[in-house]
């Protein structure tokens, strides 16, 4: 199966964020992209940031795009999000409605050979985000089958060396990583939330970090790191999850970028006379 994670809209009421972000077309591009896909993408999965500011009518502009997708669409929400919001604006979305965790908009869906798992890390009112004791045991027991699995989350649970992203630690981290340390069935934990690709490890697994569909964080490593963005071109990520050469199963990420805003890719040229020399 292919899974196509897409993150980080930002949709405005305006269609603009930050005064030069267009990000309602970018996220028009990102679903002609996924539409494009060969082979198709089997489910798509929003990490988080749909909405900006939390404008019902960026929800809803938000909710017409992602409606011309035609595979099925799962969304975990972002520190910029408003779980009420969502729900108006995916009404079809069950686990929205009455999701397994109290208020919390956390998933899991098993019609797939791969599980997938989506956890609720907004809290609100905070830039960084974080779980509690009833979603650990929720995930601790959803995992306890050994099935293979995929978690789906905003917020990843470290840092990464880019200050202002780092100044709020993942609430519950280490308690997370316990969990994760205990269920080598976790394939990948696939986040968004940094507006760039980044891979760590974290309790045993590995986790990617998806660029965004609209603008991307500026990659400045230091403490000091202010909050910024760059017009860098859109991405996503690819997870795709076959038995490749003869063996079994396994979850392989891959990053692509989404041409338009100002970015063309030229190609695809063939290689010439590929050798390998002697
Ligand atoms: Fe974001």
């Amino acid at each position: 199966m292919l899974i196509a994670q897409l993150s980080d809209f930002h949709v405005t009421a305006s269609g603009t964020a930050y005064g030069r972000a267009e990000t309602t077309q970018a996220l028009e591009r990102a679903v002609a992209h996924v539409k494009a896909l060969v082979p198709a993408a089997d489910a798509v999965v929003v990490t988080g940031d749909v909405a900006d500011a939390g404008q019902p009518e960026a929800y809803a502009e938000a909710a017409r795009i992602l409606g011309g997708l035609d595979v099925p669409l799962w969304i975990v929400p972002g520190n910029h999000d408003q779980r009420e919001r969502l729900r108006e604006a995916f009404p079809d979305h069950e686990y929205m409605a009455a999701g397994p965790v109290g208020d919390s908009l956390c998933f899991v869906e098993d019609r797939f050979a791969l599980r997938l798992v989506g956890l609720d890390t907004l809290l609100p009112g905070r830039h960084g985000g974080g779980l509690d004791k009833r979603e650990l045991l929720w995930l601790e027991a959803v995992l306890g089958d050994g099935k293979p699995s995929v978690i789906f989350m905003h917020h990843p649970p470290f840092p990464v060396g880019i200050g202002n992203m780092d100044a709020e630690a993942f609430v519950m981290a280490d308690e997370l990583e316990a969990v994760i340390s205990r269920a080598p069935n976790v394939l990948r934990i696939c986040c968004g939330h940094m507006h760039r690709p980044v891979m760590r490890s974290f309790g045993g697994t590995m986790v990617c970090i998806a660029p965004s569909v609209a603008m991307q964080l500026a990659l400045d490593l230091t403490l000091e790191a202010p909050s910024q963005f760059m017009l860098e071109p859109a991405g996503l990520a690819l997870h795709l999850y076959e038995p490749l050469a003869g063996r079994p199963p396994e979850l392989v990420t891959h990053f692509g970028l989404i041409p338009g805003g100002g970015h063309s890719f030229p190609g695809p040229y063939p290689f010439a006379d590929v050798v390998s020399p002697v």
